[in-house]
């Protein structure tokens, strides 16, 4: 279905927003780069002015509940009391300092206590330093050179693995064999006779590329993908940076009992603050050692600190239940009105990291039209990309994503009368 909804009307006020965008195309190239590009749409507000629990407030006031989590850092909520305290803490002690503080090492201890396959860690500050450092760290054990990934996953912003094409090199992507997700045999194909030269495969623990349906992952294919990294010698990537911590405390492929060698994690696990990690099993611990890998401010110890309450809160709260709970509430709540005002919708993914896209919408008018009515009604959710749950969420904040998310449906339907 091609629509070309007008967007533009917009019934909220946005007239610091729009200004905070004109004064950036001045002096920030194209005005904003990166994923932030995907909020150019004029309904969506690019400037965020404050946030506290599941809500925020952008420049000009408006207030959202807030489904999109700072795209998912954010998972005990905006400003979470404990961490905040935690931080503060450690910020009164030093925060960037000659060497790392000893948070590093009770960080690295509460890693290695609650990730199923963690025998040690180490820090950074995103999610792409992660994903980097693993393949690094399965180069140097292996001394291989190819990394197997899914056509399509997102894995970060390196020349090795951006999905947009400008500047990037053959070269940065010539070791890169290519599969597809939830496929094996597609991974034999890939790696064909190349056995010898596979230092990993990365793989995400479902697949949740931007745009498409999200697809949970096959146990089958989970412990196929594991035995067949044995069977070469390429080590195993679980890129958990996006779903870590939310999908299982443990990791992602823990409930499935499934091994991993290596995990990148970053998003969430600091409650927003910046902080990435690498996990690994003993296998990997000499490369790990090997490899030099380091940045200006990498041992930030506030940045830990809340690393490590976050890690806590989450445990004591068993905040993954809270959030699988609200996200299948959300679920039923959406579902239930997409079909009451007659819209075909594919809500895929897990409860806690719904995506939601419309049946013969691929030019995604009736998903952009659907975000824009949504943030018109106080609930901030985004066209193309998956949606976040936090455990702040209160049954007065799922109440007004409800309501606001029904308005949204309705809204539509007004616009687009049903035969
Ligand atoms: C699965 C996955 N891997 C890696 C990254 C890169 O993380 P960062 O943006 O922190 O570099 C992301 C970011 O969205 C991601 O979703």
């Amino acid at each position: 279905m091609t629509t070309h909804i007008d967007v533009t009307t917009d019934r909220r006020q946005r007239s610091a927003d729009t200004e905070l965008r004109r004064r950036a195309k001045a002096v920030v190239p194209n005005g904003m780069y990166g994923h932030q590009n995907m909020n150019a749409l004029p309904a969506i507000p690019q400037y965020i002015a404050r946030s506290r629990g599941a809500r925020l407030w952008d420049v000009d006031g408006n207030e959202y509940v807030d489904l999109m989590c700072s795209w998912g850092p954010v998972i005990l909520g905006h400003g979470d009391p404990v961490v905040e305290e935690a931080a503060e803490r450690q910020r009164g002690r030093g925060d960037c300092l000659n060497g790392p503080a000893p948070v590093m090492v009770e960080l690295a201890e509460a890693m290695v206590a609650t990730v199923a396959d963690a025998d040690w860690a180490m820090f950074a500050k995103n999610g792409t330093d992660a994903t980097t450092m693993c393949c690094t760290i399965a180069r140097a054990a292996t001394g291989r050179t190819k990394i197997l990934v899914a056509e399509g996953a997102y894995h970060g912003a390196a020349p090795w693995c951006t999905p947009f094409p400008a500047g990037v090199t053959a070269a940065d992507r010539a070791n890169l064999l290519q599969f597809q997700f939830n496929d094996i045999a597609s991974i034999r194909a890939a790696v064909g006779e190349h056995t010898d030269d596979v230092a990993a495969i990365i793989v995400s623990p479902f697949r949740h590329d931007a745009g498409f349906d999200q697809e949970l992952v096959d146990p089958t294919f989970a412990r196929d993908v594991r035995a067949y990294c044995d069977e070469i010698g390429a080590a195993l990537i679980l890129d958990d940076v996006r779903a870590g911590f939310r999908i299982h405390h443990g990791g992602s492929w823990e409930p499935l009992g499934v091994q991993v060698d290596l995990t990148p994690w970053s998003k969430s696990i600091a409650n927003g603050y910046t902080l990435a990690a690498v996990t690994g099993t003993d296998r990997y611990r000499d490369a790990a050692g090997g490899i030099f890998v380091t940045g200006s401010f990498w041992m930030g110890a506030v940045d830990m600190a809340a690393g490590l309450a976050t890690i806590t809160e989450l445990a004591s709260r068993d905040a993954v239940s809270r959030m699988r709970d609200l996200g299948q509430q959300l679920r039923t709540g959406i579902v239930e009105s997409a079909s009451r005002w007659g819209f075909d919708v594919h809500y895929t993914g897990p409860a806690q990291m719904p995506n939601l896209l419309f049946a013969n919408d691929s030019d995604y008018d009736l998903s952009v039209a659907f975000s824009a009515e949504a943030q018109a009604r106080g609930v901030y959710v985004h066209p193309k990309h998956n949606w976040f749950v936090s455990a702040a969420m209160t049954d007065a904040d799922l109440d007004m994503a409800l309501t606001g998310l029904d308005g949204a449906f309705g809204a539509l339907r007004a616009r687009y009368p049903q035969p």
